[in-house]
């Protein structure tokens, strides 16, 4: 016989064997029900003559079972506070992957790629999810576009036309769980081959590839990207602040990489990551800005508000739209409503811009401390984003000291797309990540990690 009964609010499903006896079967349920974990300490159990009715056994079996387990430990019984299981009295077996604590984090992390997740605005994004979901229609929680909820479309483009100056047409927006999910679904309905920074990201590479197309290099020096091959479906790029060297893409670059996509017709990705922290000079505007028709613009709430959030978006050639919306119904249906609607109440709200500030101003107090910190070491891309690049004549010894104090770092020769003996070498040094009383003692160790292996 299987039951499963609802108590405090909690569902729980009991397999009463059978061919034991009746009080037997529900000992070993609920023994076993303590012992894995699925009831966990302090829940309250349903009173005797409850579960005797739901169970169909007499209340006096329920009675005798609950004064076994209490005799061994398993509940314990109070006048006035009913039956609840024991504390802690016989632990759940561990998990089979044990997931990662804080004794593998390292003590100093100043690898880059998170922003400071204690700043998630968790007060403002509740009031929006409550101010959202109590306003939202029943549909909300159905199937809905593809594309998105329109709510979170309009304020997008609102948003992203007045910060970064592109140009978009809710029509044309689609919403995703994040960049990542946006580069695929362009790779899968480009195909390849596609052009992608050299030095960039690895990860995105492994994602385009994964998605089907092969990727070529796109090499990038000072400038930013450069000689844009003919022969690809399109080219990937971090405008405003590359990854990782840090650079903008130069004016000249800018138009000449427009000119590239309107002659041969292929489309530039244009990956916004960090467009909304740039600290010394007006925000260099989206390239998208000047050529919707040829740019598909890129970016999602991992850096402003943490990658936990999973929601991105493309702003999409109106050529592109139907492909894109045509794969995303049909590999992902749309990314979850609930979420969408919170970030559209937290953009129109205007508290999203004033999280950003608030994280700007402490991004750039951050920035500055490691700018200080690194001044003999001439740190690269400075001007913007969470990250900076120092150039180093070894960074595995040098990542191999930091390690031994309990820092970690980010290295720069995984970023080429064909590392050899003669590949730059450096650190990429992340100040997002840590909370706020962790980052002067992080960059004390640096600096002396720093002096002793240049
Ligand atoms: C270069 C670059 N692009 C995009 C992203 C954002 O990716 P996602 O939105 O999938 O979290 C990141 C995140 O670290 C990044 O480093």
């Amino acid at each position: 016989m299987s039951q499963t009964w609802a108590t405090s609010g909690l569902d729980l499903h009991l397999d009463l064997d059978p061919a034991a006896g009746r009080r037997a079967a529900l000992e070993h349920a609920l023994r076993d029900a303590v012992r894995t974990g699925r009831l966990a300490p302090g829940t309250r159990l349903p009173a005797t003559r409850r579960l005797a009715a739901e169970l169909g056994l007499a209340r006096n079996t329920v009675s005798a079972a609950y004064d076994q387990l209490v005799a061994e430990g398993y509940l314990t019984a109070r006048r006035g506070a009913g039956t609840l299981v024991a504390p802690l009295a016989h632990p759940a077996p561990a998990r089979t992957a044990p997931e990662p604590g804080p004794a593998d984090a390292p003590r100093h992390d100043l690898r880059p790629g998170s922003p400071d997740l204690t700043l998630f605005p968790t007060a403002d994004w509740l009031r929006s999810t409550r101010r959202a979901l109590g306003a939202a229609p029943a549909d909300a929680h159905g199937y809905g576009d593809p594309r998105g909820r329109v709510e979170l479309r309009r304020a997008l483009a609102g948003y992203l036309g007045r910060t970064r100056g592109v140009q978009a047409d809710p029509e044309r927006v689609v919403v995703t769980t994040g960049y990542v999910r946006g580069l695929s679904l362009l790779a899968r309905v480009l195909g390849g081959p596609i052009a992608m920074e050299d030095p960039g990201l690895a990860f995105h590479r492994e994602v385009v590839r994964h998605a089907g197309a092969r990727v070529v290099p796109l090499p990038v020096d000072e400038d930013g990207a450069h000689a844009f091959p003919d022969d690809v479906t399109a080219a990937v790029v971090t405008p405003a602040h590359q990854y990782p060297t840090g650079v903008t893409l130069h004016p000249a670059r800018r138009r000449a990489l427009v000119d590239w996509a309107r002659d041969t017709g292929a489309v530039v990705v244009e990956d916004d990551y960090d467009g909304e922290f740039r600290y010394d000079r007006q925000p260099v505007g989206a390239l998208q800005g000047t050529a919707p028709d040829h740019v598909v613009y890129a970016g999602s709430v991992s850096k402003t508000l943490g990658p936990g959030s999973r929601l991105g978006w493309l702003v999409l050639p109106p050529r592109l739209v139907d492909d894109v919306v045509d794969l995303q119904r049909h590999t992902d249906r749309q990314a979850g409503a609930h979420g969408q609607l919170t970030l559209a109440d937290l953009i129109t709200s205007h508290a999203y811009d004033r999280h950003i500030r608030s994280c700007r101003l402490r991004y750039r107090r951050r920035r500055d401390l490691l700018v200080e910190a690194l001044r003999e070491h001439a740190p690269l891309g400075v001007s913007a984003g969470l990250h900076v690049l120092v150039r180093h004549p070894d960074e595995d010894a040098a990542r191999t000291a930091a390690a031994a104090r309990g820092l970690a770092l980010g290295g720069f020769r995984e970023h080429w797309h064909r590392p050899g003996p003669t590949t730059p070498q450096g650190l990429v040094i992340g100040y997002g990540t840590p909370a706020e009383h962790a980052y002067r003692p992080a960059l004390r160790v640096l600096t002396e990690v720093l002096a002793g292996t240049r």
